[in-house]
């Protein structure tokens, strides 16, 4: 078929050419966007004289019964070069002349640099609303594990006392700010090209800001090539995406240990879990793993993203066209892991015997017996040098701190007197943690109330 673009060219392209170029298998995606750009922009033709109202109002309803006929099933998006050209053969076969009108003061260009600014602002309100749920489940499961104490970790070795709501909370910190993120990026992307036509702007007198208004823009972009050749929005935003995927890889990571019979911490419902086809003892972890693996595509979506953009010459490449299926994938990707996730975390349940046990052995007291020394007067190093004698004595014996006797204590120091019980008992441990943000009860239940406010700013999402 001979293309909408065949001014120059006379040939047909070649059948493998024209199907390496065409991108509609994937932009498909924006037909919505598409339909609410070109209403727009044939609103704005009309109100500034370029075509007629009544041309306009043809426009707008062959439009709607595209987008019922697409959404309904009965129009099939396929056979075209992309999205773009297909809607707007499709209205000129449905209105005639009137459809040929449509592109007066537009390119692809602007088109698809509106199209897909469109596209992914409704997605970052879906992933938005997938944090804000995920963050209500950590708060709900920290309010539930307040009190259940475990080790805290450096370098996977057991090293201080925490409570598991302090542990959960910090999962909590990275979901608010990959929240803040995607609500910077988007504030930077709300600028409407629509208007930049090819890359020079338009001798017609139309008005940018009309569409850029009724489209929810917040004003239109300052320089035409930029605004067709900008892709920063996709950049940024798979940054965002590939962040998110990092916290979710590491919280996933840590459910994987917990439900391991090495930990024995935590289980997950059934759920969200599986079995072996030949052990029949096994329950696995797979959808953690599978958001942890899923992690590498989105990187890979954002470094072909930016590898894509490095060498390009303004404006716009049909490179760019690749633009498409790295940030989609990236978006998807988040909110399948996203929707699996948060549910997932919600079955977490804890083994709290287990990590209490695990929290008595291996020492996670020892700081705070070197503290307590400290308080007695010795300088913190000799307290250090002291009490790393004393675990190494236990280990020899195959004792923890709270085995040895008082005696034995003040040989090792005379500092030592019966109150150094106190200060080892895990629980007094977490809760002499008051500094801001530590581990004490005081500091969880401040991280609890903010993250409860956090949840309830609407400011706070897209
Ligand atoms: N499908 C194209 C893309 O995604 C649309 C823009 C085409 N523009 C052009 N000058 N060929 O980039």
């Amino acid at each position: 078929m001979a293309k909408m673009w065949a001014g120059r060219t006379e040939g047909l392209l070649d059948k493998d050419a024209d199907d390496f170029n065409s991108s509609v298998s994937f932009d498909k995606r924006m037909y919505k966007e598409d339909i609410a750009g070109s209403k727009a922009h044939a609103a704005m033709l009309a109100a500034c004289g370029i075509i007629s109202g009544e041309d306009a109002k043809k426009i707008t309803e062959g439009l709607n019964g595209i987008l019922k006929d697409i959404e309904s099933g009965a129009l099939l998006i396929e056979n075209a070069e992309d999205v773009h050209m297909f809607i707007e053969e499709q209205l000129t076969a449905r209105i005639g002349e009137a459809g040929k009108k449509l592109h007066t003061a537009r390119s692809r260009n602007d088109q698809v640099a509106l199209d897909l600014r469109l596209y992914l602002r409704n997605r970052c309100g879906e992933i938005s609303a997938l944090i804000k749920a995920l963050l209500t489940v950590i708060k709900d499961k920290a309010e539930e594990y307040k009190t259940a104490i475990m080790p805290g970790y450096t370098h996977l070795q057991r090293a201080q006392p925490v409570t598991f709501a302090h542990h959960l909370l910090a999962y909590a910190e990275m979901f608010k700010r990959d929240a803040g993120r995607i609500k910077d990026a988007v504030s930077r992307m709300n600028y409407s090209p629509l208007g930049c036509c090819a890359l020079a702007g338009t001798t017609y007198n139309i008005d940018r800001q009309m569409t850029a208004a009724a489209l929810g823009f917040s004003g239109v972009t300052a320089n035409s090539i930029d605004g067709v050749s900008d892709r920063d929005f996709c950049v940024e935003l798979l940054a965002a995406f590939s962040l998110i995927m990092t916290h979710l890889s590491r919280f996933s990571e840590e459910i994987i240990l917990w439900t391991s019979w090495e930990f024995k911490f935590a289980e997950l419902s059934d759920a969200f879990t599986t079995g072996s086809s030949i052990m029949p003892q096994k329950k696995n972890s797979d959808m953690a793993e599978l958001v942890r693996g899923k992690a590498g595509r989105v990187y890979g979506d954002l470094m072909g993203t930016l590898t894509m953009l490095k060498g390009l010459p303004l404006a716009y490449n049909k490179d760019m066209q690749e633009d498409k299926e790295a940030v989609f994938d990236g978006a998807e990707t988040v909110i399948k892991c996203l929707k699996v996730f948060a549910p997932m975390a919600a079955s977490l349940r804890a083994n709290t015997e287990n990590m209490r046990a695990a929290a008595g052995k291996g020492f996670i007291n020892a700081t705070d017996l070197a503290d307590y020394l400290t308080k007695k007067g010795i300088p913190f190093r000799t307290a250090y040098k002291i009490v790393g004698g004393i675990v190494a004595k236990c280990i020899k014996e195959n004792k923890t701190l709270e085995d040895l006797s008082l005696e034995e204590y003040r040989a090792e120091s005379t500092a030592f007197d019966k109150d150094l019980y106190e200060s080892i008992d895990l629980l007094n441990c977490v809760e002499r943690r008051i500094s801001e943000g530590g581990a004490g009860s005081a500091s969880v239940n401040k991280q609890l109330a903010a993250l409860g406010e956090f949840i309830a700013d609407e400011k706070n999402f897209y």
